[in-house]
């Protein structure tokens, strides 16, 4: 595991950018792990600078979403939407290649990734209590794409994509540990003094329950990408 710290977020969208960027050139078929949230936004808005101005296509580039809300009563909450407003528009994607997880689809979720040949580069971003998809504290390591309760931390820490904290759904679905250690290639993104905690205990060396990010200590190819704050806690 390899741990880089920058001192803006802008510094940090700059070098994951160019990781996805060097990964389409080289394979244009590549299989992406995709997240929502705050932390990647910079990230795809560098991508996409650098990819039209490369004047690379991404039309044969398939990806896979982390995770999605179940229950929404208005679908411009969803993370298919917010993916098409942050990324998917401004490039020549396949819309018939991006994939999330559905209460239809999640006991076959993970073969569909196998199927499409594995994902080949992850982005994760972190939550407070550790999370990462929608796995919170005590998630089985071995879990696959499955049902997920949202904490009340996490619905609390989303409410501020919603008019209010009880429009903020109370189950998603969510790619598992096991699915998200699949990928042969990992980044995850951590900004901000919330996170420092959790950057702590993921960082401490060992993997335990309480941290779902802490999984990431084995695998072997993982970069953890922090700004100051988030590294704060780490001294
Ligand atoms: C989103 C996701 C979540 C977020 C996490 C951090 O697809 O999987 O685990 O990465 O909640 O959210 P932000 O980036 O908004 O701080």
């Amino acid at each position: 595991m390899q741990v880089i710290i920058k001192q803006s977020h802008a510094d940090i969208a700059d070098l994951v950018s160019e990781k996805f960027l060097r990964l389409i050139r080289n394979k244009p078929t590549a299989v992406l792990g995709l997240a929502t949230g705050s932390t990647p936004i910079a990230s795809y808005q560098a991508l996409i600078r650098k990819l039209k101005s490369a004047a690379l296509s991404v039309s044969q580039v398939t990806t896979f979403n982390l995770d999605e809300y179940v229950g929404l009563h208005d679908l411009s909450q969803s993370y298919q939407t917010f993916m098409d407003e942050n990324l998917f528009k401004f490039l020549d994607f396949n819309p018939k290649k991006h994939h999330f997880p559905s209460e239809q689809n999640l006991g076959h979720y993970d073969q569909m990734i196998v199927e499409h040949g594995g994902i080949d580069l992850q982005i994760l971003g972190i939550g407070p209590d550790g999370h990462i998809a929608f796995n919170e504290p005590g998630t089985p390591f071995d879990s696959k794409t499955h049902l997920a309760d949202l904490e009340e931390s996490t619905r609390v820490a989303n409410a501020r994509f919603f008019s209010s904290l009880e429009e903020v759904p109370t189950k998603a679905v969510s790619m598992g540990l096991a699915t998200i250690m699949a990928a042969r290639e990992i980044v995850l993104i951590a900004t901000g003094s919330n996170k420092a905690d959790a950057v702590r205990s993921m960082l401490a060396g060992v993997a335990n329950l309480d941290c779902p990010a802490s999984v990431l200590n084995s695998h072997s190819q993982v970069t953890i990408y922090l700004d100051e704050e988030a590294a704060a806690r780490l001294y």
